[in-house]
């Protein structure tokens, strides 16, 4: 059987063989195309063999997971990288709604970082055709089916551990990682995007084959998916982004023998102006999609792990990091979760954090009252001009509140006093 490649993939394989004598040298050369590309021919070619019921899709609205083996997994991204799937290189289908899978788009053009991709992807096919994996992998897409009343919760504040150093995939260990998504699950991991989710789904590339069944997210809805393994390291973050050689994951299995490694693509918003998301609706969505992702209803909360998270929705998506940071600390204190935040380098963010925490924290300020808190702050910034920042920043507006609210009771001269940052009186 040849695959079904016809003069219509042919060309694909041109850019990519273009591409790839660019950077690798003679002897990687002969290496790929003589043993490594025929080696992930044969696994996809065995994708009757071993996926032999059709694949079911995780349509919108479904709460359903598929757990499939990493070597199912491998065949079937084996697949996508020789694009095979047919009907998927068009939005015009039943596919429209689905995120790419077929690698096309991979091997157009040469960029630094297309071919810094590539090297990543061709790490995990040839770990996976030398030694066949022996784990499954879960993908799980879950509804909040109401959203929360934010204003009335009496839910206490978790703890937090904040911390400018490390990264989600390398200090999250044991914890529910969390992936800063695109409805399109995985974004531009095999196009040209090459920020916080197409990194993790390059490193840890069994995630792109949720693109191969998942629609895209609506807005109460999150993917979780379990037992993926890291193949790669990298340095560097977008334009600087570079392949540094293979990465042996010694993540422990759970019974399932899936790697004890657990990431929940939630999709933020995208906001073109600043003041955009402090209305009711935009909080009450990302609140509501981040309880969806951090909530485990079967699960009793006091053993529910910390959640991993950073700046979500606050780069490519345009969020503003302080509001972001409090909205992921209400949801995960109403999910039964503690709190490790990645500033990704940003200490200034870190001390700002750590410190509004804190205050809210020793204040006994609940979930209700924070996310009431937001809503008079929404009201009190000028609508005149949506896109500059306010005279008044989020965090002094919520110490004046307080500290105000605090004051008449505050008689015996400042002991109740909490704690308000210098820049912030
Ligand atoms: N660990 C912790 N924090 C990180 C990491 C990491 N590994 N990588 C990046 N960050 C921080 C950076 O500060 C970054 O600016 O997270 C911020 C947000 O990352 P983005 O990827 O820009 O996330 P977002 O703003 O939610 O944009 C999502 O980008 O990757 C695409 O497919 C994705 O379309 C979606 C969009």
């Amino acid at each position: 059987r040849v695959l079904p490649f016809g003069v219509l993939y042919c060309w694909y394989f041109i850019d990519l063989s273009l591409a790839l004598s660019k950077v690798l040298d003679p002897d990687d050369a002969e290496h790929l195309f003589g043993s490594l590309l025929p080696d992930m021919v044969q696994l996809a070619l065995r994708a009757s063999e071993l996926c032999t019921k059709p694949i079911p899709l995780l349509k919108r609205g479904m709460n359903h997971s598929i757990t499939m083996s990493q070597e199912q997994v491998a065949c079937l991204l084996a697949n996508a990288f020789f694009c095979t799937f047919p009907r998927r290189n068009s939005r015009r289908n039943e596919y429209g709604n689905y995120p790419d899978i077929n690698f096309f788009r991979l091997f157009e053009g040469s960029s630094p970082k297309k071919i810094e991709k590539l090297k990543t992807l061709m790490c995990y096919f040839k770990s996976v055709t030398e030694q066949k994996p022996s784990g499954l992998v879960t993908f799980t897409r879950k509804s909040l089916d109401k959203p929360l009343n934010w204003k009335s919760s009496q839910t206490r504040l978790t703890k937090l551990h904040i911390t400018c150093e490390g990264t989600i995939e390398d200090d999250g260990y044991g914890m529910l990682q969390v992936d800063f998504a695109n409805k399109f699950v995985g974004g531009g991991v095999t196009s040209s995007g090459l920020v916080q989710e197409e990194i993790r789904f390059l490193i840890n590339p069994e995630l792109i084959v949720s693109r191969l069944f998942t629609e895209a997210l609506d807005h109460n809805e999150c993917v979780i998916i379990t037992g993926t393994q890291q193949y790669s390291t990298y340095t560097g973050y977008a334009q600087t982004y570079q392949w540094d050689g293979s990465h042996q994951d010694t993540t422990p299995r759970d019974g399932w023998q899936r790697r004890c490694t657990e990431i929940v693509a939630i999709d933020a918003l995208q906001f073109k102006n600043f003041l955009e998301q402090f209305k009711p609706e935009k909080l009450n969505r990302e609140l509501n999609k981040a309880y969806c992702g951090f909530a485990r209803s079967e699960q009793r909360s006091q053993h529910l792990a910390a959640v991993a998270t950073g700046n979500w929705g606050c780069g490519v998506f345009g969020g503003d990091a302080r509001l972001k940071a409090l909205l992921q600390m209400l949801a995960a204190a109403e999910a039964g979760r503690d709190v490790a935040y990645f500033t990704f380098g940003d200490s200034q963010l870190m001390t700002d954090v750590h410190e509004m925490h804190s205050f809210l924290t020793e204040s006994e300020i609940g979930v209700g009252e924070v996310y009431d808190l937001l809503r008079q702050y929404n009201s009190s910034v000028c609508r005149s001009c949506l896109s500059r920042r306010p005279d008044v920043s989020l965090y002094s507006f919520i110490y004046q509140q307080v500290s105000s609210s605090l004051a008449p009771d505050d008689s015996d001269g400042g002991s109740a006093r909490h704690h308000v940052p210098a820049d912030c009186r």
